[in-house]
C-alpha cells in the first residue's frame, strides 16, 4: 500500500500521456547515471536537434509511437535483460523495402537491407549528442583521496564509489552479425574466468546464417570481480539499506565484506576469493536515427569504387548520373566536426563495417557477396 502522506487524488489527477521526459527519467539515466550503459539516448533526446535524431528531433516523435503499449506492455526487446513484451522493428513501419526508387540508388539500397541493418547506414555514430561510458573499472574504486579528472568532453574518469571510467562521444560502432537472439550471462551463470574477455551479453549470428543482419552496437567494458572458485560473477553490496547499514561497500570500502553480504543476499555461494575479471556487454544502437542524406554512401563502404566518376563499371555508361553526388556525399563527418562533434578521424573513410572483420575475403565489389559472386560476372579493374 502507497504511503498515507500519498495525495492519491492529486496522484489520479496527474495521470496523463506518455512521453519522452516520462520514459526518458529512467531510461536516459540506465547504470545510474545519464547516458552510463544506453549509448544512444539521454537526456539530448528531450529536445533534440533533427541532425541528432530525425524521427524525435525531426518529426517530434514520442518513444510511444514505435515502443506501441498495449496493456502497459511495452513493446520493444532489450540487448541486455532477458524479459519481454514483445518486439518491433523499423520494417513494421518502413516495411523491408524502404527505399521508394525515387533516388537510382535505391534498388541497390534495398537489396543491402537484406545483410545490412537500417541502422548500420542510418545511424553510423552512435552517442553523437552526448557522451556515454564505454569502461568501467570497478577495481579502481575506493580511492577517496583520487581526484577525479575531467576527460576532453568535460566528463570526470572517476569515482570513489563506482571506480574508473572512460566516455565516449559519436562512437563508432563495433559491427556484428546479428539475428535476433542474444546470449547472456545470469546470475549464477558459470563463466570462463581466465578467458582475455567475458561477453556477458553478445548477439547470435553468422555471415552464413541468411537471418543474420551486419548490426551495430556500442561495447560496454568492465572490469568487475568473479567468485575463484565458483566462477560465478559477485553481486557485492554496494548500496547502504539505511543509516543502521554497515556493510556496505560505501561505508567501509572494503570488497571482501561487500562481497560475502552481497553473495549472501543473491542466494549465491560465495568462497571468499575474488579475481579481477574483464567484461563486455553488447548494447544495441536502435536509437539516433540520423536524416537520410547523412546515411552511409557506398563510397564509405565500398573502398573499390572510390576512384569512380560514374556507375559505368557495372552499368551502361550513363553520363547524366551524378557519381560523385549520389555514390560518395554520405555522412558528413566534416561537417559533424564542424559543429563541434569527435568525428575528425573519421573524414575520409572508406570500408566502415571493415569487410574483412565481418568475415568476408574483402570488399565484396571484388570478391562476392556472402552467398553469390556477381551476377553479371564482373572482373576487377586490375
Ligand atoms: C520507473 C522507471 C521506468 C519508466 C518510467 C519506464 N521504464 Fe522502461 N524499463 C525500466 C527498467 C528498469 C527496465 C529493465 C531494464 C532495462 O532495460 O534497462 C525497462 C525495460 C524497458 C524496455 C526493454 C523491455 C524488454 O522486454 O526487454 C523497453 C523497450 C522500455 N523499457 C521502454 C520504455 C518506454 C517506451 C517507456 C515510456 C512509455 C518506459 N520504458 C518507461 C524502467 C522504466
Ligand atoms: C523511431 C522509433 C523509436 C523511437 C521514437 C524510440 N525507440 Fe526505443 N527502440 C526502437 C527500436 C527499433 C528498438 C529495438 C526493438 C526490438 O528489437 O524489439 C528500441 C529499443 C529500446 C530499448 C531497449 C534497448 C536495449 O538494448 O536495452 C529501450 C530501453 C528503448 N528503446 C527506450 C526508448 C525510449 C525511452 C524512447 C523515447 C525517449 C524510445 N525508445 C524511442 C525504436 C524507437
Ligand atoms: C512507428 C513507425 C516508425 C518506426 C518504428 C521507425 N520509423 Fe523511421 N520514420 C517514420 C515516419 C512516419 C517518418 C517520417 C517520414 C516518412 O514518412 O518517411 C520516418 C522517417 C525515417 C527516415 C527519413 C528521415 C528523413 O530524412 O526525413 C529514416 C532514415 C528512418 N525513418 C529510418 C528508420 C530506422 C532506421 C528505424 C529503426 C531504428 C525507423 N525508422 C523506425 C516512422 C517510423
Ligand atoms: C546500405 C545502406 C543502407 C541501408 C542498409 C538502409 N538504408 Fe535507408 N537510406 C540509405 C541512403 C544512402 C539513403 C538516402 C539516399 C536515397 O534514398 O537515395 C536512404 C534513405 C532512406 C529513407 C528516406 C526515404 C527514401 O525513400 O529514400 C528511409 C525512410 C530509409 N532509408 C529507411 C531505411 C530502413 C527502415 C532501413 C532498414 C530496413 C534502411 N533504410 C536500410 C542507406 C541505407
Ligand atoms: C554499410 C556498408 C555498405 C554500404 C553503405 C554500401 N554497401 Fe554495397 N555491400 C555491402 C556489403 C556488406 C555487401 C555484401 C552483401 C552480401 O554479402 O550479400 C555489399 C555488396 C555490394 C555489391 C555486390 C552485390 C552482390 O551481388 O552481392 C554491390 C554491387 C554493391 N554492394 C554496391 C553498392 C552501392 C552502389 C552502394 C551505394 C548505394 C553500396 N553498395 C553501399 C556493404 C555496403
Ligand atoms: C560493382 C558493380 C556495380 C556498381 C558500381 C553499381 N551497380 Fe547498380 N547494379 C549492380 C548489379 C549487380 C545490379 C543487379 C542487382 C540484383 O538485383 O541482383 C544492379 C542494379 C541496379 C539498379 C536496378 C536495375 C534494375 O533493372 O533492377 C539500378 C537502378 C542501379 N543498379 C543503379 C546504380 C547506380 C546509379 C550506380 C552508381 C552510383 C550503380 N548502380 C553502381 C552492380 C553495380
Amino acid at each position: 500500500m502507497p504511503d498515507p502522506a500519498v495525495d492519491l487524488v492529486k496522484v489520479a489527477q496527474s495521470v496523463g500521456r506518455t512521453s519522452r521526459k516520462t520514459c526518458g527519467d529512467c531510461h536516459f539515466n540506465g547504470g545510474g547515471g545519464e547516458a552510463v550503459k544506453h549509448g544512444d539516448m539521454s537526456r539530448q533526446l528531450l529536445d533534440p536537434e533533427r541532425s541528432c535524431d530525425i524521427h524525435m528531433g525531426g518529426y517530434d516523435f514520442q518513444c510511444s509511437e514505435c515502443h506501441q503499449t498495449r496493456n502497459h506492455k511495452i513493446a520493444g526487446r532489450s540487448t541486455s535483460v532477458p524479459v519481454s513484451e514483445g518486439g518491433f522493428s523499423c520494417e513494421d513501419c518502413h516495411g523491408d523495402q524502404p527505399h521508394s526508387c525515387d533516388s537510382l540508388l535505391d534498388p541497390h539500397l534495398n537489396k543491402h537491407s537484406q545483410t545490412i541493418a537500417c541502422n548500420t547506414c542510418h545511424s553510423p555514430v552512435y552517442a553523437k549528442c552526448k557522451p556515454t561510458v564505454v569502461s568501467w573499472d570497478w577495481s579502481k574504486a575506493g580511492d577517496k583521496n583520487r581526484k577525479p579528472k575531467n576527460d576532453k568532453y568535460g566528463m570526470k574518469d572517476y569515482n570513489w564509489m563506482k571506480g574508473e571510467f572512460v566516455w565516449i562521444e559519436s562512437g563508432k560502432p563495433n559491427y556484428t552479425w546479428y539475428n535476433g537472439s542474444m546470449k547472456r550471462v545470469l546470475l549464477g551463470d558459470k563463466i570462463d574466468i581466465d578467458a582475455q574477455m567475458v561477453n556477458i551479453t553478445e548477439p547470435v549470428g553468422s555471415i552464413k546464417d541468411p537471418g543474420s543482419k551486419i548490426s551495430p552496437f556500442k561495447f560496454m567494458e568492465g572490469t568487475m570481480s568473479a567468485d575463484l572458485e565458483h566462477k560465478i560473477l559477485i553481486v557485492p553490496h554496494l548500496f547502504p539499506k539505511d543509516k543502521e547499514d554497515t556493510t556496505a561497500y560505501w561505508k567501509h570500502t572494503d570488497w571482501q565484506k561487500a562481497n560475502v553480504t552481497g553473495m549472501q543476499a543473491a542466494h549465491l555461494p560465495y568462497s571468499g576469493k575474488f579475481k579481477w575479471i574483464n567484461t563486455r556487454m553488447y548494447w544495441g544502437i536502435e536509437h539516433e536515427v540520423m536524416p537520410a542524406d547523412m546515411a552511409l554512401s557506398c563510397v564509405q563502404c565500398h573502398e573499390s569504387l572510390k576512384g569512380e566518376r560514374t556507375c559505368d563499371r557495372c552499368h551502361q555508361d550513363t553520363r547524366e548520373v551524378d557519381f560523385k553526388k549520389i555514390a560518395q556525399k554520405g555522412t558528413d563527418f566534416s561537417f559533424m566536426a564542424s559543429k563541434g562533434r569527435d568525428v575528425s578521424h573519421l573524414i575520409g573513410t572508406t570500408d566502415y563495417i571493415d569487410f574483412k572483420a565481418l568475415g568476408y575475403p574483402g570488399d565484396p565489389i571484388i570478391h562476392g557477396g556472402r552467398f553469390k559472386k556477381l551476377p553479371m560476372g564482373y572482373k576487377p579493374l586490375q
